[in-house]
């Protein structure tokens, strides 16, 4: 009988448990969870096992990967799609990474409108409001997203799927992408112009070294005033602090955030009760015009049982097979693309 692989999971939380528990339901795998994050102080806890598997705030840097390639630990199997939490240049050679591409990019598309419809109709002062019998309809006055022009930065998987819903709204679409789409149809504008002209911006690119903070003092002053500007994708794609005085000089009319640069420190976890040391997050939380979701976009039923059954697909892959479609290395990730185009090993 061969030998079950062992997996260490990270930052595990009860619907992960749930979703891989029910995946690995024949028990092919030895799966231990893990409430704590994958970091250079608990990484020892993946000695004796063949893969960790990790989530967007684990950071999976060059202590990391020297350690767990000490221990032998050959894969990193992320249960997420983004893989800026991990050095991929440092674990080239060393770890192999995989990933779970697409989930369920409709979850995060639906969330994006379902933040954008909140702000805009108030819905979440509106909710308060009548829990405590006030009907009062002062201040909630929104507007029509009919005949509004959306700006979608990044047009893969999520914002294409945005793209439609808002049709489906009858709003006009520009788009930005650094690798428009040939024949998709969609109106693609330069960087600076999708700023000018858009009533609500909603970005669904990767952060990389080169767009982080690309939300900053100089493009919110290219945008028109009162814009709204929404963020499933990553948070430093955002400078949190211009975007604050964008807010405070009526600028900004609206942000939507289920993401936020500092949300390792906080999100996923209860602090009510707690006094929070990030008053950057606390100013953002304490604005009326200012909609926080803790990066729980993906977080739907068929986003999860995806993100179980390919984790565990690709690891199975990847040991049984020695390919993985879902292999990711640091030239995967660069224009040039990697040489192994998926039909071996990357490295
Ligand atoms: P995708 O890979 O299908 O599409 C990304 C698009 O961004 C591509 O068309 C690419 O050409 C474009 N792009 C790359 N660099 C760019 C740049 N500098 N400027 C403009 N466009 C650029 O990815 P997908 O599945 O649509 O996901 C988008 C992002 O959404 C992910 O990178 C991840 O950060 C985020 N995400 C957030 C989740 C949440 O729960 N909040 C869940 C899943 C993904």
């Amino acid at each position: 009988m061969n030998k079950k692989i062992k997996i260490a999971f990270f930052d595990a939380k009860d619907y992960d448990k749930n979703s891989f528990m029910e995946a690995n339901a024949g028990d092919e795998f030895e799966i231990t969870f893990f409430e704590t994050r994958l970091t250079p102080d608990t990484v020892q806890l993946a000695k004796g096992c063949d893969v960790v598997c990790v989530f967007v705030n684990d950071d999976i840097n060059e202590a990391v990967i020297e350690a767990l390639s000490f221990m032998n630990v050959s894969l990193v199997a992320l249960r997420c799609a983004g893989y800026n939490n991990v050095d991929i240049e440092n674990a080239y050679g060393i770890v192999h990474i995989v990933r779970v591409p697409a989930y369920s990019p409709y979850a995060v598309a639906e969330h994006a409108m379902a933040l954008l419809l909140t702000s805009v109709r108030r819905i979440h002062k509106a909710y308060i409001r009548t829990k405590d019998f006030n009907f009062s309809l002062n201040g909630l006055t929104g507007f029509d997203l009919h005949g509004k022009t959306i700006g979608v930065i990044g047009t893969g998987k999520i914002g294409r799927i945005l793209i439609d819903i808002c049709r489906g709204f009858g709003m006009n679409i520009i788009a930005y992408d650094k690798f428009p789409a040939a024949d998709s149809g969609i109106n693609y504008v330069e960087l600076g112009e999708l700023f000018e002209k858009s009533d609500i911006i909603s970005l669904h690119c990767p952060l990389t070294d080169e767009n982080r903070h690309m939300i900053n003092r100089e493009t919110i002053g290219m945008m028109k005033k009162g814009v709204v500007i929404i963020n499933t994708s990553r948070g430093a794609l955002i400078d949190s602090e211009a975007l604050i005085e964008g807010i405070k000089d009526r600028k900004v009319g609206a942000a939507c955030l289920d993401v936020y640069e500092e949300e390792s420190n906080v999100f996923f976890h209860d602090y009510s009760g707690h006094i929070v040391d990030d008053d950057t997050l606390a100013r953002l939380i304490s604005m009326p015009n200012v909609i926080v979701s803790s990066h729980q976009a993906f977080l739907t039923r068929e986003a999860l049982k995806n993100i179980a059954d390919t984790t565990l697909s690709n690891i199975r892959e990847f040991f049984e097979n020695g390919v993985c479609p879902n292999e990711v290395c640091y030239k995967c990730a660069s224009v040039s693309a990697c040489d192994q185009k998926h039909t071996k090993k990357c490295f």
